[in-house]
């Protein structure tokens, strides 16, 4: 039985509690947080589990195998590196860390101390994405053009972390998660409303060596919720609404052909053809209890997480970059 300590028992922190004490094979033995308020909550939620304020009780406890950090980004960096010192496995919520430099370091460490680091990157477990990623493999949508994002809603200003820190994470790991080649550069724009300078609106654009191009919309100030992301190839797009209840994702026939005139070879000729819409079945299931499982699974059967360090570092390494360009105003930042 795999012995956990959970750390940060906020937002997040009670979903990811929720489901590890429901995953075979491991238990959670305490919860690390410093208020008060939210160790009531967790001792409340379930009464076998012990609270502390402070971090070293976990580091401390030989009982404890692996921790999970579900606290603000900046402090994932030094609670993780403290952790895989103390000889525990460790699992990071999004993002990883705050730099490329505190990720690899991380990547290291973990090698060093043989223990497994792995990030959540909860939307990888979803059965939309899944089933996306089976569109994907299997040639249906074609070869792959586009990948447009637009996560925008009414959201929590963060204080440390920019828009795009907070939101694109998602897209970004879904993305690569469907398309195996990674872009050579990017640029950003992003404006920030408040006083504390933190962009709440961005633009991502990912360049690659190919014609493929990807695009994420990020705000935390809309009024209108979405959660959408096109993907398109040459066959057929994707549309993957998160928004929608039971019908997230749906299949597009509808394409074009290009041809040259024969007569004239400037003169392009688009022939438009229209198709049906599919939609697929999607396996209705709590990702965060196939993440928690992976974990678990990685660290008793030596299983490869779906998410490892090395996939973390990929995400956090286009936020850096990303955060670099929106503050030389788009400038092109090569990865
Ligand atoms: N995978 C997902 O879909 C998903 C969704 C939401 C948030 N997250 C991630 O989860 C993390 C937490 O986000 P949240 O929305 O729950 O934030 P939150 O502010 O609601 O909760 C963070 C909690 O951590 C506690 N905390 C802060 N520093 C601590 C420390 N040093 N030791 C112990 N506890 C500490 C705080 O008291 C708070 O209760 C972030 O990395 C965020 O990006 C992931």
């Amino acid at each position: 039985m795999l012995q956990i300590g959970l750390v940060g028992y906020g937002y997040w922190g009670i979903n990811l509690l929720r489901n590890f004490m429901s995953t075979p094979r491991c238990t959670v033995k305490t919860v690390c947080d410093p208020r008060p308020e939210r160790q009531a909550i967790a001792q409340r939620n379930f009464p076998s589990v012990g609270v502390t304020a402070d971090f070293s009780d976990l580091l401390n406890d030989p009982a404890i195998d692996a921790v999970i950090l579900a606290t603000p980004v900046f402090s994932h960096y030094p609670l993780a590196k403290q952790a895989l010192l103390a000889g525990k496995h460790v699992l990071v919520e999004k993002p990883f860390t705050a730099s490329v430099a505190h990720a690899e370091e991380l990547i290291e460490l973990a090698a060093q101390q043989n223990k497994v680091i792995m990030v959540d990157h909860t939307f990888l477990y979803t059965g939309s994405v899944q089933k996306i990623k089976s569109l994907c493999d299997t040639g249906e949508i074609g070869k792959l053009q586009y990948f447009d994002s637009t996560r925008i809603n009414l959201g929590l200003f963060q204080s440390d972390v920019n828009v795009i820190w907070d939101l694109a994470p998602h897209d970004i790991s879904i993305l690569f998660h469907l398309y195996p080649e990674r872009p050579v550069s990017l640029s950003a724009t992003g404006k920030a409303h408040a006083l504390n300078k933190i962009e709440n609106i961005a633009y991502l654009t990912l360049h690659y060596g190919s014609d493929f191009i990807a695009h994420f919309t990020c705000s935390w100030i809309s009024p209108l919720k979405v959660r959408r992301i096109l993907i398109g190839g040459d066959k057929r797009m994707v549309l993957y609404d998160d928004v929608e209840p039971t019908e997230k994702v749906k299949m597009y026939s509808t394409s074009y052909e290009v041809n040259q005139s024969e007569q004239e070879k400037h003169k392009m000729l688009i022939d438009y053809r229209t198709g049906d819409i599919f939609i697929p079945k999607v396996a209705q299931k709590e990702a965060l209890a196939e993440m928690a499982a992976d974990f678990v699974a990685s660290i008793l059967d030596g299983k490869q997480p779906l998410v490892d360090g090395r996939k973390g570092l990929e995400v956090v390494r286009v936020l850096e970059a990303a955060e670099a360009s929106i503050k030389q105003n788009g400038k092109e930042i090569f990865l």
